[in-house]
C-alpha cells in the first residue's frame, strides 16, 4: 500500500546518490580581491593542487580592498578603500550572491565613507548589521543588512586626532580593522594613527555606544586583533535567537585580547573583562616581538618588517611578517604559541610566505590549508597546516593574482578569503 508505492522511490533516489559518491571531492573556492578594480574568484583542486582563477570582475569600486562572508546568509560583502576623509569623496560596499562555481553576482552596491579596509557582520536578535573600518576616512561605520539600494549608513563615529602621532603615517585617526568580542556584544577597533583601541558597545536595538577606548603604547599603530576566551564569559548568553543583553550578570571566566601593532612591530596581549559598567576592561599583560629571537634586530623586527595578519586557531597563533625577506624572496609567517594557563605568548618558528608583503591570510574551517594573499607580489600561496601541531608546512600551490604592486603602495592583491 502506502509503503509499496513509496520503496520503489527511495531505490531510485539512491541510485544518483552512490554515482555521486565515486566522484572527486568539489575542489575548494577562494575570493581574493586586487586594488587594480577586481575580485577574483580562484578554485583549488586539492587532489591536483591545481589552484586556478575561474572568474574575474571589474567590481567593488576602484581599490577593492577587504571580503567578508556572511556563509549562513551566503552574501559577500566587499569594501572599497577608495576615498578620504573628505566628505566630497566617499568608498562603496558591494554586496554579492555566489553561485555554484563561486561567480559572484551582485545585489547592490552603496556609498560608504572613504577608506573601507575591513568590515564585520553583528547580530542583534534577527537582525543583521555591518561595522566597517575606514583607514583613510579616520572613521568607524554601520550599516543595517541586508543592503539595498538606497541604504545609508545607520551610524559613523569620525575621528580626529587629539595629539601628533609618532610617525607620518600617523597623520590622522586611521581606523584599521574591527572585529566582534567573543560574545557579540562588543566590537573593537584598533586605530593605527591615534594608538588606541576604541570599543564600541552593542545595543539591543544594533546601535552602537561609544565605550572609553585603551591606550595603545604611543608609536605602537594598532593594526589587527583577536580575542580568546575559554567560553565560560557568558554574561551574554546567546539565546539560539541572537544576543541577549543581561550585562548585569557579571563575567566570571577568562578572555584575552591579542593585538598586532603594525609602526611598533610588536603584538600585545590584554586580559579582558566585562565591566559592571556595560562597558570592557583590559589590562595590558604582555608586550612582545612576534619574531624569532635569533633573527631580530636589536630586540625588534628586521628593518621595514612589519606585521599585518593574525589568526588563532586552537592554542597556536600565527602572524605575517611583511618585508622582512626571511625566505627571499619570501616574506614570513610567524608561528606562536598561546601558554595555557596565563594565555602568555611564545614565540615558535617563522615559514615561508612564498611572497611579497602578506597582508592577509585564512585558515580553512578543516584547519589544513592556510591561503596567504602576498600583497606585492600579487599572488595567492596555499601551505598546508597540520593539524595536530599546528605547524606550517609544505607548499602546495602558488597563483599569480593580478599584476604586482610597489611595496609600500596601496597596489597589488589585497585580500583572500576561502568560502566557508
Ligand atoms: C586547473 O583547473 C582549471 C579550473 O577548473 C582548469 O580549467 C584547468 O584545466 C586545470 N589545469 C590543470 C593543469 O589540470
Ligand atoms: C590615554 O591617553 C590620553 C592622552 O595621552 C590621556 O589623556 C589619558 O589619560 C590616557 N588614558 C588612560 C586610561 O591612560
Ligand atoms: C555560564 O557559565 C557558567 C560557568 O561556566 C555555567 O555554569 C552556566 O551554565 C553557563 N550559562 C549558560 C546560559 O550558558
Amino acid at each position: 500500500m502506502r509503503l509499496t508505492t513509496l520503496l520503489p522511490t527511495l531505490l531510485s533516489i539512491s541510485l544518483p546518490i552512490t554515482s555521486t559518491a565515486a566522484k572527486p571531492p568539489a575542489p575548494s573556492r577562494l575570493w581574493a580581491t586586487h586594488y587594480n578594480g577586481n575580485v577574483y574568484t580562484l578554485s583549488l583542486d586539492k587532489s591536483t593542487s591545481n589552484l586556478s582563477i575561474t572568474d574575474t570582475q571589474k567590481t567593488c569600486g576602484k581599490m577593492p580592498s577587504w571580503l567578508t562572508f556572511d556563509s549562513e546568509s551566503r552574501i559577500v560583502y566587499c569594501s572599497d578603500e577608495d576615498g578620504t576623509a573628505d566628505p566630497s569623496t566617499h568608498g562603496s560596499l558591494t554586496a554579492y550572491h555566489p553561485d555554484r562555481q563561486g561567480r559572484l553576482h551582485e545585489i547592490t552596491s552603496v556609498e560608504t565613507v572613504g577608506g573601507g579596509v575591513d568590515s564585520v557582520i553583528y547580530e542583534v536578535g534577527k537582525e543583521k548589521f555591518i561595522a566597517i573600518a575606514h583607514y583613510e576616512g579616520s572613521a568607524v561605520s554601520t550599516f543595517k543588512l541586508p543592503l539595498n539600494p538606497s541604504s545609508t549608513s545607520a551610524q559613523e563615529f569620525h575621528f580626529k586626532l587629539t595629539h601628533p602621532g609618532a610617525v607620518p603615517q600617523q597623520d590622522s585617526p586611521h581606523p584599521h580593522s574591527v572585529f566582534l568580542d567573543p560574545t557579540g556584544s562588543f566590537i573593537l577597533s584598533p586605530d593605527l594613527g591615534a594608538d588606541l583601541l576604541r570599543i564600541y558597545s552593542i545595543s539591543s536595538t544594533g546601535k552602537l555606544t561609544t565605550c572609553p577606548p585603551v591606550n595603545v603604547t604611543f608609536g605602537s599603530g594598532p593594526r589587527h586583533g583577536l580575542f580568546w576566551t575559554d567560553g565560560t564569559d557568558n554574561h551574554t548568553a546567546s539565546t539560539g535567537t541572537g544576543i541577549s543583553h543581561q550585562r548585569e550578570m557579571a563575567a566570571v571566566g577568562k578572555t584575552m585580547l591579542y593585538l598586532v601593532n603594525e609602526i611598533g612591530g610588536t603584538m600585545m596581549t590584554f586580559d579582558v573583562s566585562y565591566a559592571r559598567s556595560g562597558c570592557l576592561d583590559l589590562s595590558l599583560k604582555q608586550t612582545l616581538v612576534p619574531y624569532p629571537a635569533a633573527d631580530q634586530k636589536d630586540h625588534k623586527l628586521p628593518s621595514g618588517a612589519t606585521p599585518a595578519e593574525i589568526r588563532l586557531v586552537g592554542d597556536k597563533f600565527y602572524v605575517s611578517i611583511r618585508s622582512d625577506q626571511g625566505f627571499t624572496p619570501g616574506d614570513s609567517m610567524v608561528t606562536l604559541d598561546r601558554v595555557p594557563g596565563d594565555g602568555a605568548v611564545k614565540v615558535g618558528g617563522k615559514s615561508n610566505a612564498w611572497g611579497k608583503v602578506p597582508r592577509t591570510f585564512a585558515v580553512n574551517r578543516a584547519g589544513d590549508l592556510v591561503a596567504i594573499g602576498n600583497q606585492a607580489s600579487a599572488n595567492v600561496a596555499i601551505v598546508r597546516r597540520d593539524r595536530v601541531t599546528g605547524e606550517l608546512g609544505e607548499k602546495v600551490a602558488v597563483l599569480q593574482v593580478g599584476e604586482p604592486g610597489t611595496v609600500g603602495q596601496a597596489e597589488g592583491l589585497s585580500s583572500v578569503i576561502w568560502e566557508e
